[in-house]
């Protein structure tokens, strides 16, 4: 597998931490300090359906493949508006795709869940030309009374268009359940046999432990996957990491000891945004020209499960 076309697409609104900090009791000196982030895109005027389209359109035209000739649409996405439909039944319409598709739901980590999924599908020969779009609404579920999770979360979408190639050289999956961590419940409708509704309740995170758990197993399997390709991490051009918070990131490049140029970073202007905020980076990084034919992306990502995946692409082969 090999990554053919990338897009991305943004909310116009950017609110930055002097705002939030009007209706919420923290400050921008805290938020910077302890996250990196200055400002975030929020969805005020578009929906999610909006982002997921324009990035989707941007990523087929740059592959130069056209619409109805996908054979196959992933999406990531943790929560929006329709729990059923799934996302690829909406987006195809909206595309112009005539191909099937599904959703997934592995939390900040579905963007290598993704492309782990599209590299199988292409290799067992199910499909040639598959569309992954990575589209995330947590300003929708964050609990906006407190200050916790409502400065990090943002909206955006990445998308990127695959075929048969061999850039896809290592990956590595990991998980430790652990719900509480990090969860969104919604409410459940009443029934004839149970009586008691449960109400649902936006989402809830445990950050300190989060951190400490995004750090140690962020590193460990950054180490497996380095082991299985046999890489060093000197090996790798650019450590694409999902844009949780910049302290993380900065802990995890310590342990490995890489300098700070390899580790490229836009949490600063976008905030958290999920499972799209690797191929929000990605798109970005092509667009200012900075990656190169043969160079090596290592992308590591976390979240709520807790769940953590990393791979290893080589660019343009
Ligand atoms: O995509 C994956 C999902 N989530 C994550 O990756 C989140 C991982 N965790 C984190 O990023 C960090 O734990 C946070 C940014 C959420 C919090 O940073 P922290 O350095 O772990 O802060 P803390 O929770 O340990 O709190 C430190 C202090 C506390 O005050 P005291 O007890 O020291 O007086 C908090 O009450 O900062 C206070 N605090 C705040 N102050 C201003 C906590 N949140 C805020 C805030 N503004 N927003």
């Amino acid at each position: 597998m090999r990554i053919i076309g990338t897009g991305s697409a943004l909310p116009s609104l950017s609110v930055s931490n002097d705002e939030l900090a009007t209706f919420l009791d923290t400050s921008d000196e805290w938020i910077t300090e302890r996250t990196g982030i200055k400002a975030r895109r929020l969805l005020s005027t578009e929906t999610l359906y909006d982002l997921a389209e324009e990035a989707a359109k941007k990523a087929i035209k740059s592959s130069g493949v056209a619409a109805d000739q996908l054979d196959f649409i992933i999406c990531s996405n943790v929560a929006n508006r329709y729990i059923t439909p799934g996302m690829n039944c909406i987006l195809q319409e909206k595309i112009g795709a005539t191909c099937a598709g599904l959703d997934i739901n592995v939390a900040c980590a579905g963007f290598v869940n993704a492309l782990m999924l599209a590299d199988s599908m292409i290799q067992a020969g199910r499909a040639k030309h598959i569309l992954i779009v990575c589209a995330e609404e947590p300003s929708k579920y964050c609990n906006w009374k407190e200050r916790d999770t409502s400065i990090l979360f943002a909206d955006g979408a990445g998308a990127v268009v695959v075929d048969a190639g061999d850039g896809f050289k290592a990956v590595h999956l990991s998980m430790i359940s652990s719900k509480d961590v990090l969860y969104y419940e919604r409410c459940m409708e009443e029934t004839p046999y149970e009586r008691n509704r449960k109400e649902g309740q936006p989402l809830v995170m445990r950050g300190r432990e989060l951190f400490r758990m995004a750090v140690s197993q962020s590193t460990k399997d950054i180490r497996t996957v380095l082991e299985k390709a046999g890489m060093q991490p000197s090996d790798i051009t650019y450590y694409l990491m999902h844009q949780a918070n910049k302290r993380i990131i900065e802990s995890i490049r310590t342990l490995l000891g890489e300098p700070e140029e390899k580790f490229p970073t836009n949490i600063e202007n976008y905030g958290n945004t999920s499972s799209a905020s690797i191929p929000i980076l990605l798109d970005e990084m092509l667009a200012a020209g900075k990656i190169h034919k043969g160079d090596t992306l290592l992308m590591s990502a976390f979240g709520a499960g807790f769940v953590s995946a990393v791979c290893i692409l080589e660019w343009g082969k």
